[in-house]
């Protein structure tokens, strides 16, 4: 995540740039930069931390010049100080840059450009744009653009100017870029609410679209050079709305944002011709004989995926405790200990404290973190980000998914290390892990989408729910049944499928919705009889199976069904059908799904 903003017109760019990063804030705020250029020379201002401290600066000396960029960072590569700030140029300052999101292979294109002479002046992977496009630049940016990213594998939403050129130059794969049409003038922007309160009128940039911007026109290409047409949208969203891209609240957005945070969790770190997994720690894989994982709440529950993930993968002994208890128990904690925090937040204060306490018996700690910066960030030995971007609706969700991707690459990762996987192994698990995204994206498609409605709406009256779930997907029952609750206020029970006869069938009735986590496993046949169990004594049952599943199906009242995943990766992508499910119960019930009652984003006090 990071912001970015463009501008040619005859307004004051500066004063464009600094309103739309003000809007898009929330995609981080490591630190701001800008670019304006006035006639033959472009003039870069950046500065670590907040917004208000660059434009604090601007308002004293401001930049005159009616063609700028601007950029919002939240960091990835390299600390936030100032000079790993975008906009990045080239040495001779004539070419500047903004980027958002990785570029993967920067490592072996960075040690090219300096064999060939380039200096670079930061740690950041997009400062490689920057030399690349100026080694390919030949009088016609465009094509020096072109060229460069021809070079270039990862994510990236791209805006470039150059001191003799009165335009600007963008492109994008995976990281969002749209634009806004004015009258004698033209915005880019990461996102819409950078732009309302200059034009409606926006143009949203697909996949692999290049464009060039001058004061009175554009023109996208593909990144061959082929001319592409995309609709021009009327935008009526309230600035409220605009906040959310247009959906109902932040939960749905976050819901949906899922492939492109997954996206980010894994990129850059998977190699698949190798089978090796890049997690740029310094943590020595072998120098402990355990592993103890820390969190709260849905953190919690990534956690219990991960202990499965790692024992199998891995085989290493882990246990998962609730941050709450672990801090007050006593834990026995050695040198030979591996403390794993898991938190969107960073912030979690019985995580904190917890983390605490594992440092006090000499545990070596990992946080699995999304918050840049955060209070555990600071204590951690190492720290593997998820990069999931902000998430600011209370019920975690795209948090969770990727928190899961981050188990999934550290399991694979111990495991390469500890000889406990082959090549060949590796290479499948690398290769299922990196279809996450896109199998997120099917299981988010509006038919599924629509059916997981019409089934919440059904069971919406329901005083309980039941989920049940078994292996890697106990904790997917587990997170569903927390999701419900937390939003809808229905009470919901949670069980290992296995569990169920030792208690909870008590419970069962005609008007209990059982929903059973039953997709593609090698657990499935015992799952299934737990299914009959429910029928038998007649329980609802409302089945996730893997798709083309028809003859489980015949043994539910309804289906869910979700695109088929190889067992160690279905956990990321059955939690979004159960997201969606609680989401359409709580918003049949009329519940506000973004602000739950007595709930915080963040709990920091005991
Ligand atoms: O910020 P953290 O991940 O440490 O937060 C932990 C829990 O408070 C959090 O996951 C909580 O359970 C969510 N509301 C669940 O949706």
């Amino acid at each position: 995540m990071c912001g970015i903003v463009g501008y040619i017109g005859s307004r004051q760019a500066q004063d464009v740039l600094i309103s739309g990063l003000a809007r898009l804030e929330y995609r981080g705020y490591d630190s701001a930069g800008v670019a304006v250029a006035d006639g033959g020379q472009v003039v870069v201002k950046k500065k670590a931390g907040k917004l208000a401290n660059l434009s604090g600066e601007l308002e004293q000396q401001p930049l005159p010049g009616t063609l700028g960029i601007g950029h919002t960072r939240w960091a990835t590569h390299g600390l936030p100080n100032d000079t790993n700030a975008h906009p990045h140029t080239t040495e001779d300052g004539r070419l500047v840059i903004i980027h958002n999101g990785i570029i993967e292979n920067y490592l072996s294109l960075k040690a090219g450009l300096i064999e060939r002479g380039h200096t670079f002046q930061s740690e950041t992977d997009s400062e490689v744009l920057a030399h690349l496009i100026e080694e390919a630049y030949a009088g016609d940016l465009e094509a020096a653009v072109r060229a460069a990213l021809a070079q270039v594998r990862g994510a990236y939403g791209i805006v470039v100017t150059h001191v003799d050129h009165r335009e600007i130059v963008a492109a994008r794969t995976v990281s969002p870029l749209v634009m806004g049409v004015g009258e004698g003038e033209m915005f880019l922007a990461s996102d819409v609410p950078a732009l309302l309160p200059y034009t409606r009128d926006m143009v949203f940039l697909h996949d692999g679209d290049m464009v060039v911007l001058h004061d009175d026109g554009y023109r996208i290409t593909d990144l061959q050079g082929n001319p592409q047409e995309r609709p021009i949208d009327r935008i009526d969203w309230d600035a409220e709305a605009a906040e959310k891209g247009g959906y109902d609240s932040y939960m749905l957005k976050e819901i949906y944002e899922q492939p492109a945070a997954l996206t980010n969790t894994l990129m850059g770190r998977l190699h698949d011709d190798t089978g090796e997994v890049n997690l740029d720690i310094s943590l020595d894989p072998t120098a402990f004989k355990r592993i103890s994982v820390i969190a709260c709440g849905t953190a919690y529950y990534a956690g219990l995926v991960g202990e499965y993930l790692i024992e199998q993968l891995a085989r290493i002994p882990v246990e998962v405790d609730v941050a709450s208890e672990y801090r007050y128990r006593n834990p026995l904690v050695s040198e030979h200990t591996l403390a794993i925090v898991v938190s969107q937040s960073g912030e979690t204060i019985d995580t904190l404290e917890a983390l605490r306490e594992a440092k006090k018996g000499g545990a070596k700690t990992l946080g699995i973190i999304n918050a840049k910066g955060s209070s555990m960030t600071r204590e951690l030995d190492d720290t593997l980000y998820i990069h999931a971007g902000p998430e600011i609706g209370v019920a975690s969700t795209k948090a969770y998914t990727s928190m899961v991707g981050a188990f999934v690459l550290l399991a694979l990762w111990l495991g390469r290390a500890r000889g406990t996987l082959t090549d060949a192994q590796a290479q499948e698990l690398l290769r299922a892990t990196r279809e996450l995204p896109r199998l997120v994206e099917e299981a988010l498609n509006p038919a599924r989408v629509a059916e997981i409605k019409r089934v919440a709406e059904k069971y919406a009256q329901a005083r309980d729910y039941l989920f049940l779930g078994r292996g890697v997907n106990a904790p997917t029952a587990f997170e569903g049944a927390l999701k419900l609750k937390e939003i809808s206020y229905i009470h919901a029970e949670a069980y290992a499928a296995g569990e169920m006869k030792h208690g909870p069938i008590a419970l069962i009735d005609a008007n209990l919705p059982v929903v059973v986590v039953a997709t593609e496993s090698h657990l499935l046949e015992k799952t299934i009889s737990n299914v009959q169990e429910v029928r038998a004594r007649s329980g609802k049952v409302i089945a996730l199976l893997s798709d083309g599943d028809t003859e489980n199906a015949a043994h539910a009242d309804d289906v869910l069904y979700v695109p088929r995943a190889h067992e160690m990766v279905s956990p990321v992508v059955n939690a979004v059908a159960l997201q969606l499910l609680a989401y359409f119960t709580a918003t049949y019930l009329g519940k506000d799904v973004d602000k739950p009652r007595n709930l915080a984003k963040s709990v920091t006090v005991e």
